[in-house]
């Protein structure tokens, strides 16, 4: 390497250097040690190969996602030995993954090898540019283009510029992914119902064992499922799972208040909320006794599960939606219907109407 001194430009002042207070002398740049593509034309010609074949992979394995995407069925497995994956999203991992990889080889190989890697040095010069500085610029930059060696190799800049070009492709079809469109219709049929309906048992999370009220003490918390739920599998059982978990608390009646239009969805202080947060979705159970509320580990939401669920701190917008409780004719508690009004976080299209009024009716 070496200090190239015939990139000094016009009217530039060099700072001095205050040998008293800077005793050792600047060593400079050391002198440039030419790479085999610098001095042989054949072994340039062989990198640039290289780098266009690395970028040239790049929009195959892109369109390859595309296709994979839209043609491999989800529900077909491999297996390797003990381990078992899914072959789509195998394929998928594997082309947009290689596609990165090469992208990556490419750009290094083609710095590495072909790029000038000479080191030059700029002296300080006052901040304004002179007419004289800018032309130099230009020249510059021209010459930087010049070394990047994209005028005379246009092979890898029209690679590069596919391969650019193209990497935006599985992320386009990803898009996919974020599922249907919500119409009013998808919205009443999906997200905005749940397995929840009449005469359907509230049972333990886990064991699916029904409960009565005299199972439950006084400032007792059990975390529920739909009894149907079990009849579910795969996904389906994730999805509505998501959606219908409940908990059911027991508090002394007359430490709470209870709206005329609740009075018959609950039994005798026994009362049932949706275990989803109404900020952005996550499992509730935090259950302070003393107080009635019902903490977010989240953000920190509180709800006031001894007055309809309303918010009494932290972001949540909206009141723990209330599921209407009775009990069937063995004594255990069902549920009178769905819920009233959507369980979980608000989005877009929501009604922002307050729950706790309108979702009583
Ligand atoms: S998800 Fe509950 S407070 Fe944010």
């Amino acid at each position: 390497m070496s200090d190239d001194t015939s990139h000094s430009r016009p009217g530039t002042e060099v700072a001095t250097v205050d040998e008293e207070r800077y005793p050792v002398p600047d060593p400079g740049l050391e002198p440039h040690i030419p790479r085999l593509t610098d001095v042989d034309e054949r072994a340039a010609n062989r990198a640039t190969r290289q780098v266009a074949t690395f970028f040239g992979l790049v929009p195959l394995l892109s369109i390859g996602f595309v296709v994979v995407y839209f043609a491999v069925p989800g529900n077909v497995w491999v297996d390797f030995g003990p381990l078992r994956a899914n072959t789509r999203n195998l394929l998928l991992g594997l082309t947009f993954g290689l596609a990165l990889l090469f992208l990556g080889i490419g750009a290094v190989q083609w710095a590495r090898k072909l790029m000038d890697d000479e080191e030059k040095i700029d002296y300080r010069h006052s901040a304004a540019s002179s007419d004289d500085d800018k032309n130099y610029m230009l020249t510059e930059l021209d010459k930087v283009v010049d070394e990047s060696k994209l005028t005379r190799r246009k092979i890898i800049g029209r690679t590069l510029l596919a391969a650019l070009a193209t990497i935006l492709l599985p992320m386009i079809a990803g898009l996919a992914d974020l599922g249907p469109w919500p119409t009013k219709k998808k919205r009443a049929e999906t997200i905005e119902r749940t397995i929840w309906a009449p005469g359907i048992r509230v049972v333990q999370d886990v064991t699916f064992e029904p409960f009565k009220p005299e199972d439950i003490e006084i400032g007792q918390l059990i975390n529920a499922e739909p009894a149907n739920l079990q009849d579910l599998h795969g996904s389906e059982y994730q999805i509505e799972k998501a959606k219908a978990a409940v908990i059911v608390v027991r508090m002394d009646p007359n430490t709470i208040k209870i709206p005329p239009s609740r009075q018959d969805w609950q039994i005798g202080g026994i009362l049932c909320y949706s275990k989803i947060c109404t900020h952005v979705g996550c499992p509730i159970s935090l259950w302070e006794q003393q107080t009635h509320h019902l903490l977010c580990p989240c953000h920190q939401s509180t709800f006031d599960l001894g007055d309809s669920g309303v918010v009494v701190f932290g972001p949540a917008k909206r009141a723990l939606p209330q599921l209407p409780i009775a009990l069937d004719a063995e004594g255990y508690i069902v549920a009178q219907r769905d819920f009233t009004v959507p369980v979980g976080p608000s989005y877009f299209e929501r009604d922002s109407r307050d729950d706790y009024e309108v979702g009583d009716k």
